[in-house]
């Protein structure tokens, strides 16, 4: 049966935005409470702490309790489920987790719906700065609930990479090959001339991949590149991504090689990521071995 993305994307904005109190509340608690805990994963730059697993426990509950029959793929929980064509939700409780730990405040809780494997309903909630981006398909995509995306003015068409503000991440890859290719993107970035001389504006690295698209959305960056993001933490920013106009390419090209093909980019907001493939209009998600 169809599904009404307008009740399911109340839903998500009421979820996300009750994370959200979590998780403010989990920082207070952890910076009041005396014992180091235990925050590393993968490696030691790899991090989780209770807060994201008590916040996607939440999550679970929330949607198994509202949505039986969904699946759920989250971030903590994850061991290997592939995205069907069932409706699924994939979320991470933490975007920014890093931040989060140090008390940085470009953290979210990152909630997505696919269908088919294309993101349907996505919802990313900054609570430390109290910005709600969301967007069901075919309905936009917005601010808060009003401010509808991009916001007006905020782009400008770009010839090409000169003049563009671009977000990339390290993230916690930091073995060969990976942090080499980033390493070389990175520079070719910053090396790039257009054919007019002019260079990139500048990188940024946020540390929320969830929150680099939620801003390419919104206009206030260019593009975002990235070797290395999951499902989680792109599935709802890809809806809204393109809600707003914008496009996400990943696969084979550009991340694999590490290389940031200007002469593709040039003229458009793009992002970049791995682990999902392009179809002709929609992006379709994919998980890739962890
Ligand atoms: C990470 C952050 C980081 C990005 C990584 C993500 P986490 O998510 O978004 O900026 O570089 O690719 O995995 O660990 O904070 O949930």
């Amino acid at each position: 049966s169809e599904l009404d993305l307008d009740s399911i994307l109340a839903f998500a904005i009421k979820l996300a935005l009750e994370a959200g109190e979590k998780i403010k509340a989990g920082q207070e608690n952890r910076f009041a409470s005396e014992s180091a805990s235990q925050d590393e994963k993968v490696n030691s730059v790899d991090l989780v702490t209770e807060v994201d697993k008590a916040v996607e426990k939440f999550i679970v509950e929330k949607i198994s309790e509202a949505y039986p029959d969904h699946k759920f793929i989250g971030e903590e929980s994850y061991d290997g489920q592939q995205i069907t064509d069932e409706p699924t939700w994939i979320g991470s409780p933490i975007d920014g987790t890093t931040n989060f730990i140090h008390g940085f405040p470009m953290v979210c809780t990152s909630i997505g719906l696919t269908v088919k494997g294309v993101p349907v309903v996505g919802v990313i909630y900054n609570p430390f700065l109290d910005q709600l981006y969301s967007a069901a398909k075919g309905r936009g995509a917005y601010l808060n609930q009003k401010q509808k995306l991009p916001i007006t003015g905020r782009i400008k068409p770009l010839a090409s990479l000169g003049q563009a503000l671009i977000a990339t991440e390290y993230g916690s890859e930091r073995s060969p090959p990976a942090l080499p290719r980033k390493i070389r993107a990175f520079e070719k970035l910053t090396a790039h001339t257009d054919v007019g001389g002019k260079m990139v504006h500048a990188l940024r690295s946020l540390g929320s991949a969830a929150i680099n698209i939620a801003l390419v959305a919104s206009g206030g960056l260019d593009m975002y590149w990235e070797v290395g993001c999951w499902p989680w933490d792109v599935t709802a920013g890809i809806c809204i991504l393109y809600e707003a106009g914008g496009a996400a390419f990943g696969g084979k090209t550009s991340p694999s090689t590490g290389d940031v093909d200007a002469g593709l980019l040039a003229g458009r907001k793009y992002l970049l990521v791995r682990g999902i493939a392009p179809t002709q209009s929609e992006t379709t998600l994919q998980v890739q071995q962890r």
